[in-house]
């Protein structure tokens, strides 16, 4: 980078990255749950998007299931943090499971302003990734009366006519992309309401403003979150609009290539909010020793939301019905 003497290599850790409140609950509500009722607990989908959370929780007596019809009858299932359809709490009513949601709060906030909008007489947008989890389980709060929206196909969405119009958003984009696309809807639909507030929640924005802060000096950035994870593949994406040379997801150190670090002098490491920081350590050590051992945490923003456990894991022992 232009401010690093030649032949100088340096790391800029970005802070906050790894883990959010909501993950951190959702890991929590599984290793709670198998403590309190032993294996195994069944978890409908990936209970937070990264492979090594999901293989740890494995190991320990969690089974990962995609849909209720997996689960056995009178099992103990889990929600993921992204979220469900209300249909799919009622399957598994009906079905006399004994459920606790992990739903992380701020997707729930989500719901109850779907739920609210359609109830007051709206149509929704809801713009997000149509194959993403969250934005399943959001659409479910209000079907045929919410229409997903690709960010990045704003332009071409048609939108129904007869009813006024409000957007929401999947919890992990990002800002800038959310917004655009809410400008482009609105040249076609200009009565278009804005929620109270926008729903990209503070985890996804605190990690997507520390990367946008060291972009500029790096020439390569690594974050490090699994593929299908939402808010680590948009660290990528700002990151190199913010003016990062090049830049990579890696689920695991393994997937670093040495070819990344020529001619690099500067590189900026973060983290999705469903990654344990150990796997950055990985990182860290990895670059060390390739000449990258002079680290500097940038810290952006310091966070301190916590979520407390599912309701159903707060009573005594045995309380989940
Ligand atoms: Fe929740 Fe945002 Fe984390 S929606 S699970 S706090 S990334």
């Amino acid at each position: 980078a232009a401010d690093t003497p030649a032949g100088v290599k340096r790391v800029l850790l970005a802070a906050p990255r790894g883990y959010c409140a909501g993950v951190e609950r959702a890991i929590r509500t599984v290793e709670e749950a198998l403590t309190r009722y032993g294996p195994p607990v069944y978890v409908r989908k990936q209970i937070v998007h990264n492979t090594f959370v999901v293989a740890d929780l494995t190991r320990r007596g969690a089974i990962f299931v995609d849909e209720l019809d997996e689960v056995p009858d009178s099992a103990l299932v889990v929600f993921s943090a992204h979220g469900v359809a209300p249909a799919v709490k009622r399957a598994a009513g009906d079905r006399g499971l004994r459920t606790v949601d992990a739903t992380c709060p701020l997707v729930t906030k989500v719901h109850k302003e779907a739920v609210r909008f359609a109830e007051a007489g709206y149509d929704i947008v809801l713009i997000g990734h149509a194959e993403h989890e969250e934005v399943e389980g959001t659409l479910g709060e209000a079907p045929g009366r919410i229409h997903v929206v690709d960010p990045a196909r704003a332009e071409e969405a048609v939108l129904p006519a007869g009813r006024p119009i409000s957007w929401l958003s999947q919890t992990t984009l990002s800002v800038e992309e959310t917004m655009g696309a809410v400008e482009k809807l609105r040249e076609r639909h200009p009565g278009l309401i804005d929620p109270p507030s926008d729903d990209i929640c503070y985890a996804s924005q605190n990690r997507q403003e520390a990367i946008t802060a060291i972009a500029p000096e790096c020439d390569l950035v690594i974050v490090v979150g699994s593929a299908n994870s939402s808010n680590s593949r948009r660290l990528v994406e700002v990151a190199l609009a913010a003016g990062a040379r090049a830049g990579y997801l890696v689920d695991r150190v393994a997937q670093a290539e040495e070819r990344w670090l020529e001619g690099v002098a500067t590189v900026g490491v973060s983290s999705g909010a469903s990654v344990p920081d150990h796997l950055v350590a990985e990182v860290l050590d990895w670059l060390g020793e390739r000449g990258f051992a002079d680290v500097e945490t940038v810290t952006l923003t310091e966070e301190r939301l916590t979520f407390s456990l599912p309701h159903e894991l707060r009573s005594p022992i045995g309380g989940v019905q």
